[in-house]
């Protein structure tokens, strides 16, 4: 009854901010990820009838109580499915700077979901799995496939999961992730997610997204870099305007995230192909073609602040290993 499964974390060209039904995790509107490689999240879950209780380890240490109580309640759901009644350990190795803005939960969630079904001996397909993975980490659902993946809203548990939109190797897309700060955020996507409703901002938001999905389906499906670019771009920004105008107000941003912006923008003037998208955290995501990574992630060395940058492909789906 063990089972260990490796996913990747995923950007989104069209966020999900804000749910409809917290509890569910059922978004406020569709989004549109890349799933990213070599970033990789490993979950091991063990079902023992002789455990005295439920233990999670996360890079080898003991876990929050927060943390493993979201991971425990994960499990809950599982166990719940499979007719299960047994404590179960967990651990989880990631390769990649924690709750950064990372979307680090997208790829703990997708392997723990895929690692825990296989665990407990349940036969899920893809878009279960997409569902189930949702209730843990909304980003989850995405990180379930490889490549580009949207997830629609749906109306419920049932109709809520992603599916994949293009295949990893469809479009070579690199991803310069520039390290501004490395530190856990101080305000976690989840809380973030309760506040949205609270801008005057979100309902225009939400209420545009169909649009921005149509644009961004249709910039993949044709690889249409400068079109994608706008609408990323355009999606991020919207993101982080009802964030700033939420009560109380969230601000994810650095002096050091602007200087990256800036040099996103310069370089862009410049002829160079690259467009920026930032999650809930001060760190940069500079998505190029690849044949530009080499300019574009020396330009990112000399932009004050700039810690580290991560190198990032399209990568594959959650895999058992
Ligand atoms: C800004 O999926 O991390 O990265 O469901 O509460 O775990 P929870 O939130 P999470 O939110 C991701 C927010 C985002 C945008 C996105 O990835 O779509």
């Amino acid at each position: 009854m063990e089972a260990t499964a490796a996913a990747g974390p995923n950007i989104a060209f069209v966020k999900y901010w804000g749910n409809r039904d917290d509890h569910l995790r059922l978004p406020a509107n569709g989004s549109i990820s890349l799933t990213l490689d070599p970033l990789e999240t490993r979950v091991h879950v063990r079902f023992d009838a002789a455990l005295p209780t439920d233990q999670v380890l996360v890079q080898g240490a003991e876990a929050p109580p927060a943390t493993a109580a979201r991971l425990t309640a994960h499990l809950d759901l599982v166990r719940e499915l499979a007719g299960l009644h047994m404590p179960a350990r967990v651990e989880t190795q990631s390769n990649f700077p924690q709750g950064a803005g990372l979307a680090s939960s997208a790829a703990v969630f997708a392997a723990l979901t895929t690692a825990a079904a296989a665990a407990a001996g349940l036969h899920l397909d893809p878009r279960a799995l997409s569902r189930l993975a949702r209730r843990g980490s909304g980003s989850a659902c995405r990180s379930v496939f490889g490549g580009y993946v949207e997830w629609y809203a749906g109306e419920d548990d049932a109709t809520s999961f992603a599916e994949p939109l293009a295949s990893a190797e469809h479009w070579q897309l690199s991803d310069l992730i520039a390290i501004v700060e490395a530190e856990h955020k101080a305000v976690g996507s989840s809380t973030g997610h309760a506040l949205a409703p609270t801008s005057p901002l979100q309902a225009a938001r939400v209420a545009d997204a169909p649009r921005r999905l149509r644009e961004c389906r249709s910039a993949i499906l044709e690889r249409d870099f400068e079109r994608l670019a706008w609408i990323a771009e355009l999606d991020s920004h919207m993101m982080h305007a009802v964030m700033l105008t939420s009560t109380p107000p969230l601000l994810y941003w650095t002096p050091a995230t602007i200087a990256v912006i800036r040099t996103v923008h310069q370089a862009r003037q410049n002829g160079i192909a690259v467009f920026c998208t930032i999650d809930a955290g001060p760190n940069v995501h500079c998505l190029c073609p690849a044949e530009s990574a080499d300019t574009v992630e020396h330009m990112l060395g000399q932009t004050p602040g700039v810690q580290r940058i991560l190198r990032c492909q399209p990568g594959g789906p959650a895999r058992l290993l």
